[in-house]
């Protein structure tokens, strides 16, 4: 019987990210960058199942090429499970699963979401009951994106992206998602991105440790209004994604002619989001990226985070 049949499997469903907007700022001494951005959780899912065991395992399925993705301890959700099992004293182990359909290695968070829902899975599982804000710690811990996938939604995120604050953003939003088969290296479009910097003298002295997010990204998520959120967009590490992969700039261009309002990076990329007025104008958005040979998916936000199924 496959994992995601098992009866006795807890089941738990954990969204893919874009980052609305994205300021980085100067580099810590542990490695991370001050950041402010926007999340956006979006209709594109992990799918995670925890079964009772004796030992910690794990098994993919999905669309990935399965060289990419770890099946032990450097999986983020096997971390996950571990914490949880630490925090709680848990002396069991947990055969996981997991279904992806968020690009691996695509600037998305799937990685993220994969732990944010192994953590609310092995929480129910093991009858743990850690709680809301245990459970953003132990988050924390994982990963910069992985508070988020646990809380969905539209938020800002500062600190390391951990730190979030739920921003209003009632309306939806209708993104088409370009993605691509190879993905980019997170940390190595930060050092890309300090290496532009360095070049042109930019945060060289005074890095900004604290960054904010414009009012007017903030006002046209309240409004609902994707023609006023268009211009409004910025991904600081767009550019060192596109210098590592330059088909990027021909690929936004394409999707801005295409009809949408506007395309980015999403987070480190390399997969691009294109905004659109609305679900008719994304779905002849991606008819025509698709006629001309890419991957595009038609995903809304705003989604909840990792939420149990059934
Ligand atoms: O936290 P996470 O494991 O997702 O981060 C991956 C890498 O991305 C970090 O090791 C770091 O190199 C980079 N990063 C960063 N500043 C952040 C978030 C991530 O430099 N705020």
């Amino acid at each position: 019987m496959s994992m995601a049949q098992r009866s006795d499997a807890v089941h738990v469903r954990a969204p893919g990210k874009i980052n609305v907007y994205l300021a980085v700022g100067g580099r810590h001494d542990d490695g991370y960058h001050a950041l402010a951005t926007v999340f956006q959780a979006v209709s594109l899912y992990e799918d995670v199942y925890a079964s009772p065991a004796h030992d910690f395992s794990l098994t993919v399925s999905g669309d990935v090429d399965p060289g990419t993705v770890p099946l032990d301890d450097r999986n983020l959700a096997m971390r996950a499970a571990r914490l949880v099992a630490q925090t709680a004293g848990v002396t069991e182990g947990v055969e996981l699963h997991i279904r992806k359909s968020v690009p691996v290695a695509g600037g998305m968070g799937g990685g993220s979401a994969d732990a944010a829902a192994a953590l609310v899975a092995c929480d129910a599982l093991w009858g743990t009951e850690l709680g809301a804000s245990v459970l953003h710690d132990l988050a924390a811990r994982l990963g910069a994106d992985v508070p988020f996938a646990l809380h969905g939604g539209t938020a800002v995120g500062t600190g390391r992206g951990e730190r979030l604050t739920p921003a209003l953003a009632p309306g939806r939003f209708d993104w088409v998602l370009v993605t691509s088969e190879k993905g980019l290296s997170t940390p190595e479009m930060y050092a890309g991105l300090d290496e532009l910097r360095a070049r042109v003298g930019a945060l060289a002295d005074d890095p900004p440790l604290s960054l904010d997010v414009p009012i007017a990204v903030l006002q046209a998520l309240r409004a609902g209004d994707p023609l006023a959120l268009a211009p409004s967009m910025i991904n600081d590490l767009e550019q060192a994604a596109v210098r590592e992969r330059p088909s990027l700039d021909l690929l936004l261009a394409e999707g801005v002619q295409a009809g949408a309002l506007t395309g980015i990076v999403s987070g480190s990329g390399p997969t691009v989001a294109f905004l659109c007025a609305g679900p008719e104008a994304a779905a002849a958005v991606q008819e025509e990226l698709i006629a001309a040979g890419h991957r595009a998916l038609h995903v809304h936000g705003a989604v909840p985070g990792a939420r149990i199924i059934g």
